[in-house]
């Protein structure tokens, strides 16, 4: 007999989708399978104003084929100039449920991000004031760190005293891949919460370099050792609310990931919840799947658990698209590396 499930519909708390021709493309890959997903604002130029997330909040659901349901949960990237005012305006108006900080220089597109933290205090400030929370992608970008310590370096030099200068701050953690980012956010009480990615419950740092170096697994912050992705699967399935599901899933076209210098990302919205059943099957955990997909992360976001169901069967081998063809060129399916026999059939 099939063995099914079935769940509130899932959330997607980090999700880049891009612009033009790439968004027209992905879009549907997410809306097929979840209600609501946290936009990314790390287009050229960033979402840095409220008048910019309303408008590209129009383009995603222009973007959206007819019949999909699905709730863009817009965003504002953290600049220094950044107007304390703007962003509280934004909040008020229900526009924006997040504001997103990349330290300068840490990842895709994060140029325009915050070098000197002392001038975004004011914004911080007025965040903790409102409850507004602030995502973070948790790494220091100092040459000199290696990047296989960057995100437990941010967490102690950046990430903490950050929280203590601003009380009340809520952070979420994005792409968590230590045993420290676990540690320090069910640690942290109910202000910090992480997300934690599809493909970071998969690979390892082998993955990316052992036999040969693949390109399509690598993404930022870089996958780490094996006792890493052991804690995030261990955090992931535990049903703690302070882990919730943000795929992080970033496409980019296959001639900018297979080239001398590789753009990161994994684009894993297409398969995410086949691999999710899968890896919770095996961790004994499948009565949290829906914790760690549809509950935990509406709670922080104080937004009402989705309403729509979605059921997952298991059977024969589910069979997904290698690459999804994209004006801007085709952009590779994460591979798990294994069968996916629980597909979405609702
Ligand atoms: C993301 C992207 O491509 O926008 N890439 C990634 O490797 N995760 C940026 C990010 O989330 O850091
Ligand atoms: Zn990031
Ligand atoms: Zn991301």
């Amino acid at each position: 007999m099939n063995q099914i499930l079935t769940l509130r519909r899932p959330d997607d708390m980090h999700l880049h989708l891009r612009d033009g021709a790439m968004l027209e493309a992905i879009l549907p890959e997410s809306a097929r399978h979840f209600a609501r997903a946290i936009i990314m604002p790390n287009l050229i130029p960033p979402v840095v104003t409220a008048a910019q997330a309303a408008a590209y909040r129009d383009r995603i659901l222009a973007a959206l084929p007819d019949g999909m349901q699905f709730t863009p949960l817009m965003t504002l990237y953290l600049t220094e100039a950044t107007d304390p005012a703007d962003v509280a305006a934004a909040h008020a108006a229900g526009l924006v449920k997040a504001v997103k900080l990349y330290p300068a220089g840490a990842t895709t597109n994060s140029q325009s991000g915050v070098r000197d933290f002392d001038k975004v205090r004011g914004v911080l400030e007025r965040m903790a004031g409102i409850g507004l929370p602030l995502c973070v992608h948790g790494e220091v970008t100092d040459p000199s760190v290696d990047i296989f310590d960057r995100e437990a370096v941010f967490i102690d030099k950046v990430l903490d005293p950050v929280r203590r200068t601003t009380p009340g701050l809520r952070v979420v953690m994005e792409h968590i891949t230590t045993e420290e980012g676990v540690a320090y956010a069910s640690a942290g009480g109910e202000n910090i919460a992480a997300t934690i990615t599809t493909h970071h419950l998969i690979i390892n740092r082998n993955h990316i370099l052992a036999g040969g170096i693949r390109p399509h697994y690598y993404c930022l912050p870089v996958a780490k050792r094996e006792k890493h992705r052991l804690a995030l699967r261990k955090a992931a399935t535990s049903g703690n609310p302070r882990f919730f599901l943000g795929t992080d899933s970033a496409p980019h076209p296959d001639h900018l990931k297979e080239h001398a210098c590789g753009c990161a990302g994994c684009f894993t919205a297409t398969n995410t919840l086949s691999i999710l059943a899968q890896v919770f099957e095996d961790e004994s955990a499948l009565d949290q799947l829906e914790a760690f997909t549809a509950l935990n992360g509406a709670a922080f976001y104080r937004l009402p658990a989705n309403e729509r169901r979605l059921t997952l069967t298991k059977g024969d081998a589910v069979t997904y698209p290698s690459k999804i063809p994209t004006g801007a060129g085709a952009v590779t399916v994460f591979d798990p590396g294994f069968p996916l026999l629980w597909k979405v059939t609702d």
